[in-house]
């Protein structure tokens, strides 16, 4: 991708595509000089127009083809799942730079078609990985860079939630809607953070366990999500527990474990354990409780921990910085903080931790091609 450097004489137009979690992408654009927020589009059209009329979005369009006609620089998408990859391809393909919430789709098929459409556009796909600009994300990424852990060979990324299905019977507990449950919804920013970290290492095999334990009981909702009309009939065909072991071609491996309900100790528990050669890290971003960070070493035969100066800035949130690097990275004409290449391996490992799951073989996933080995 060669992103064509956006003139700074003229402001930059951009679309909103979903009525939801898009709040906070609205208010990042609005804090950028030279953004304007021209136009909203869904189906629930009234939501739509609450959002306009809130932030003085001028149009209102319930269908997204509409929107991406009135020739916008940039677009964010914030949908089910399953529609990131249909919107974002129509939306490049229209000439826009694309900020697409996480997951970067549904399926790793999805996510590869969305890499493809932005190469041959010649715009900019990034994903919404917010997690990496939380105040404890950067200074531990500042850590990394600086050679302070040495290099990574093993990292523990979990997110468990003791509660919390969302949106139960809705789009997020339908598989065809989002490709997967808590993996897919929780998981994927825990994985990203840790893989970001970790330098993108190219994945080479897979082996994982899903479970659902609480939604089709109906338990482990919480107040996640709004109330539910009919708890008996909804859908809840995805997972609420997932782990997986990955191996990566450097010789590195991960864990992830992520649940939106399991019996354990904190309500929302969100950590991220880096080990290097050099030193160790723990990171947390646990819910309702201040995030954290800890870095261990050693040093004359003692062990040493540290927890590094965080600069926090309570005026700007982690969705802020993420707009603003996406809006820098279309001025600039460079590359994505966040790409979409990133993406896209960020749902073949889910996608394999799925395959995993139901097939109880280890899926490999190296170049020399994907297939499923019985595990040993
Ligand atoms: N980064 C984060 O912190 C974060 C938080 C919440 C959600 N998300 C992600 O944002 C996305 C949306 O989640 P949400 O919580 O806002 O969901 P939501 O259910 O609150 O809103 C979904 C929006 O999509 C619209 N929509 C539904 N079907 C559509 C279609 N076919 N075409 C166009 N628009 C359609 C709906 O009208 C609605 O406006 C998901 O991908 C989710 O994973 C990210």
């Amino acid at each position: 991708m060669t992103a064509q450097i956006q003139p700074a004489e003229r402001p930059l137009r951009v679309g909103i595509c979903g009525s939801g979690i898009t709040t906070v992408h609205i208010k990042g654009y609005q804090k950028v000089a030279g953004v304007e927020v021209v136009a909203i589009a869904g189906p629930d059209v009234e939501r739509c127009r609450k959002l306009a009329e809130r932030y003085g979005i001028p149009r209102v369009l319930a269908d997204y083809h509409d929107m991406l006609a009135l020739g916008l620089d940039a677009v964010s998408i914030a949908v089910p799942n399953a529609f990131h990859a249909p919107i974002a391809v129509d939306a490049l393909a229209a000439g826009c730079h694309v900020l697409c919430e996480k997951p970067l789709a549904a399926t790793a098929a999805d996510a590869t078609r969305m890499v493809e459409a932005a190469r041959e556009s010649d715009r900019m796909l990034m994903v919404a990985f917010n997690r990496r600009y939380l105040p404890t994300s950067l200074a531990l990424k500042r850590l990394v860079d600086a050679g302070t852990l040495g290099p990574i060979y093993h990292a523990s990324a979990t997110w468990l939630r003791r509660g919390g299905i969302p949106g139960f019977g809705r789009w997020f507990t339908t598989k065809t809607l989002s490709g997967g449950g808590a993996l897919v919804d929780v998981g994927v920013h825990i994985l990203d953070l840790a893989l970001h970290m970790m330098g993108y290492p190219e994945p080479v095999s897979v082996s994982g366990s899903t479970y659902a334990q609480f939604g089709p009981r109906r338990k482990g909702l919480m107040s996640y999500g709004g109330p539910i009309d009919d708890l008996a009939a909804a859908t809840f065909d995805v997972e609420d527990f997932a782990a997986g072991f990955v191996r990566f071609v450097d010789g590195a491996t991960l864990v992830v474990e992520s649940s939106w309900a399991a019996h354990q100790g904190q309500s929302e528990s969100v950590v991220l354990t880096l080990y290097g050669r050099d030193g160790g890290a723990r990171l947390t971003h646990s819910g309702g409780e201040p995030h954290t960070l800890r870095v261990f070493t050693d040093g004359d035969g003692q062990f040493v921990e540290t927890a590094p100066a965080i600069a926090d800035d309570s005026t700007t949130s982690d969705y802020d910085r993420e707009v603003a690097a996406f809006v820098g990275a279309i001025r600039a004409g460079t590359p994505p903080p966040a790409p979409a290449e990133q993406g896209l391996v960020v749902m073949r490992i889910i996608d394999a931790v799925y395959r995993s799951a139901e097939t109880g073989r280890q899926i490999d996933l190296s170049s020399a091609g994907e297939s499923e080995e019985a595990v040993a």
